[in-house]
Parts: C-alpha cells; sequence; structure tokens
C-alpha cells in the first residue's frame, strides 16, 4: 500500500511540475492533451469552418475546448465519452460508448443526414496489464473505430488516432493502407518522450 501512495505522490508532483499543466491552467483549458491536438491541428491543417467534427473519447475536453475556442457555431462538433464531460459552448455530448448502438443512435440524430469531415480519436483502451489480452482488446477497439469511419466518414476525410506502439498498432496500419490514400505519424512536443503513444493521421478514406 505504502509503494502505491508513493507512487501516487510521484505522479502527483511530476504532473503538477510539467510545463504542460501549467500552461493549460493559466490558458484556461481542460487538459494538457489540448497541446498534443493543437500541434497536429497547425501542422495539417485538419479542422475548418463549415465541418462536422466527431471527438471520439473526448473528457474531459481539451480537444473539443480548442476546437470551439477556434471556430465557435461554425464547426459541428460531438464529443462521445465513458464519462461525464462538462458543458461546451458549441459541443454535442453523448455520454457512453461509442460501439453502443444507443450512442450510436444520438450520434446520427445529431448528424441527422451528414456524413463526417474529421474523426479525431484521442482513446485508449482500459489495460488489464496482460500484454497479450491489452493488445487483443485494443485491437478491438481501433477495429470498430475503422468501422464507425466506413459508416459515418466522408470519402476523401481524415481520422486521426491515438496509438501505442505494440501488435495493435501494426495492426492498424496495415488496415489503414487498404481503407485510406495515405497515413502519417505524429510524435506532438507534449506527448511524453518515454510514452509509447503516437498519433496516427490516416488520410483521404477510400471509397469501397
Ligand atoms: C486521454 S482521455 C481524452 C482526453 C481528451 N482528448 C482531452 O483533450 O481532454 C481518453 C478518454 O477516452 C475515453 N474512452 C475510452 N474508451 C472509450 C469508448 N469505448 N467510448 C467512449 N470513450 C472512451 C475515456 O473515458 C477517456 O476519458
Amino acid at each position: 500500500m505504502a509503494r502505491k501512495g508513493n507512487k501516487t505522490g510521484e505522479w502527483a508532483r511530476r504532473h503538477m511540475n510539467d510545463p504542460w499543466v501549467k500552461k493549460a491552467v493559466s490558458q484556461g483549458y481542460r487538459s494538457r492533451a489540448v497541446y498534443k491536438f493543437q500541434e497536429i491541428d497547425e501542422t495539417d491543417k485538419l479542422v475548418k469552418p463549415g465541418m462536422v467534427v466527431v471527438d471520439l473519447g473526448s473528457a474531459p475536453g481539451g480537444w473539443s475546448q480548442y476546437i470551439s475556442r477556434k471556430f465557435g457555431s461554425k464547426v459541428t462538433v460531438i464529443a462521445i465519452d465513458l464519462l461525464e464531460m462538462d458543458y461546451l459552448e458549441h459541443v454535442h455530448f453523448v455520454k457512453g460508448d461509442f460501439q453502443d448502438e444507443s450512442v450510436l443512435n444520438q450520434i446520427d440524430a445529431i448528424l441527422q443526414d451528414r456524413k463526417i469531415d474529421l474523426v479525431i480519436s484521442d482513446m485508449a483502451p482500459n489495460i488489464t496489464g496482460v500484454r497479450s489480452s491489452d493488445e487483443a482488446l485494443y485491437e478491438g477497439l481501433l477495429d470498430s473505430v475503422l468501422y464507425f469511419c466506413e459508416q459515418r466518414l466522408k470519402p476523401n476525410s481524415h481520422l486521426l488516432v491515438k496509438l501505442f506502439e505494440g501488435s495493435a498498432a501494426h495492426y492498424f496500419r496495415r488496415e489503414v493502407k487498404k481503407q485510406y490514400k495515405s497515413g502519417v505519424v505524429r510524435k506532438p512536443a507534449a506527448s511524453r518522450p518515454k510514452s509509447r503513444e503516437f498519433y496516427f493521421l490516416a488520410k483521404s478514406r477510400l471509397v469501397k
């Protein structure tokens, strides 16, 4: 137990001293994750006025908040998370698992007959600690993201996904090659260098 306490203390100390956390607090952002998306958006010019953007795994809401601040009502954001998320102007929030039918129905009701211009996902699977089962669970989650895009993302539109180095990420990148014109890896400055996390931008969904 004591060890767990020390680890929590270490995490809290590291968190409080993190320059990205300090920057997020000073700029009124909900999470340090906002700077990962901001860097990728500025590099790849992802979000544009008139778009419908779906933010999968949105809470506490940094990415949606960034889009809402930058574009206001010019961009429709649909944010989905298992956890509750505080209200954000110009953002439709749906609570639940994006794989559940009831959640998909709510997303479709907001979309009406529109298709999505950009899907962004900062989701991470719940890990059990057993590497092989974690990779299998993660592969399932990534498959659901691809299927979601197949159903609702406009052809020639992009998908940005957080990945963790490993077999599920390899699987995902192989699938992207079949379904998208190209893909690029992004490792923004706010993503901890030691972390296995990176981002993958699948560009231009192909029409089958
Ligand atoms: C790293 S956080 C996202 C941070 C967010 N991008 C921000 O800027 O504040 C990942 C989120 O994904 C959510 N998540 C994981 N699996 C999910 C699923 N199947 N459906 C919906 N949300 C999910 C988690 O609840 C968690 O809040």
